[in-house]
């Protein structure tokens, strides 16, 4: 590798560790909060939807906040996207490269039941050459989420790997460092109460085949937890657009776009059902726009691409 090419990734990868140790310390943070509060509290309606539509809950705000509070003040990132915010945050900061998204608290709908919610975020990196344009999600240079579940566990994504981090004595400890995806796995995860109104049927055939197969459902409700599942142990994950979700539900900058990256990394695969690779689907217009989203091995994977 040439030498300034070199000395360019260097100045790359201190910019990402610093906006990561950010990032870091916020769920740090949003656990302890989750922890040491009353959960049935923190569930409570603010009595106020945000742009997609979801209740904003307590949890949601605070969450919110603590991540824009810590990443507003970082002089490398020049703006930040957030589920809970209905338009692009400016720093003070114009000549920052980066652009942080995050949903602050995906599955805050079961924080009172407690069960595992977390934080989805991903780093995208201006194109300095083209106006400071972000393409796709190809601008990706890092990503990654938590879980609070029993442990609360960070998954962090760059362009080489994907390394996961347990919280012990307050600290982020790596607990393994070389995440990859199972070829094959026995589970789908899908939520099957809305299959009358899948408007693409491929999604039927392809769950009755994966039931003569016999593999096992699982659906929790919960983004991070749905596909960490499947990260880990295998297998299909999908959000189908449907007659009353006609783009999907799951929204394409601080969801899917983190999740395909991840995916990508550990050997897997994403798709919206048309386009292969979800990080090949255009930066939207819309922050807030909406996606189907698979993650998938890649042998369940195959099957849905050889489905009709
Ligand atoms: O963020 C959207 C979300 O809450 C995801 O975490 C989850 O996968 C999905 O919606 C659950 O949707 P449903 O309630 O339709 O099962
Ligand atoms: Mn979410």
């Amino acid at each position: 590798m040439e030498r300034g090419n070199h000395n360019i990734n260097n100045i790359e990868n201190n910019d990402i560790t610093q906006i990561l140790n950010i990032i870091k310390s916020a769920c740090r943070t949003i656990s302890y909060v989750i922890k040491m509060s009353n959960n049935i509290s923190l569930s409570k309606s603010k009595n106020k939807t945000n742009v997609s539509g979801d209740v904003i809950n307590k949890i949601d705000d605070i969450a919110n906040e603590i991540l824009i509070y810590e990443l507003k003040h970082c002089p490398l990132i020049k703006n930040i996207a957030s589920e809970e915010e209905k338009y692009i945050i400016s720093t003070n900061y114009n000549n920052g490269k980066y652009l942080v998204c995050f949903d602050p608290l995906d599955g805050s709908s079961n924080i009172d039941i407690n069960i595992t919610t977390g934080t989805i975020f991903t780093i995208f990196k201006y194109d300095n050459d083209r106006d400071d344009k972000i393409n796709d999600g190809n601008n990706i240079v890092a990503s990654g989420y938590s879980l609070y579940s029993g442990s609360t566990q960070l998954i962090i994504c760059d362009n080489n790997k994907v390394s996961q981090y347990q919280l012990i004595d307050y600290t982020f400890q790596l607990i393994n460092d070389n995440i990859k995806i199972p070829i094959k796995g026995n589970f789908y995860s899908i939520n099957d109460s809305l299959s009358e109104k899948w408007t693409d049927k491929r999604y039927t055939t392809l769950i009755n085949e994966f039931k003569e197969d016999c593999y096992s459902t699982r659906w929790v409700g919960s983004l991070v937890a749905d596909a960490h599942r499947t990260l880990i142990k295998g297998g299909f994950f999908a959000y189908p657009e449907n007659t009353s979700n006609k783009e999907g539900k799951i929204r394409l900058l601080y969801e899917a776009y983190p999740f395909a990256h991840i995916f990508k990394i550990a050997g897997g695969k994403s798709s919206n059902g048309l386009i292969d690779n979800v990080l090949n689907i255009p930066f939207p217009k819309n922050i807030h726009q909406k996606t189907t989203i698979i993650l998938s091995s890649p042998e369940e994977y195959n099957k849905f691409i050889n489905t009709n």
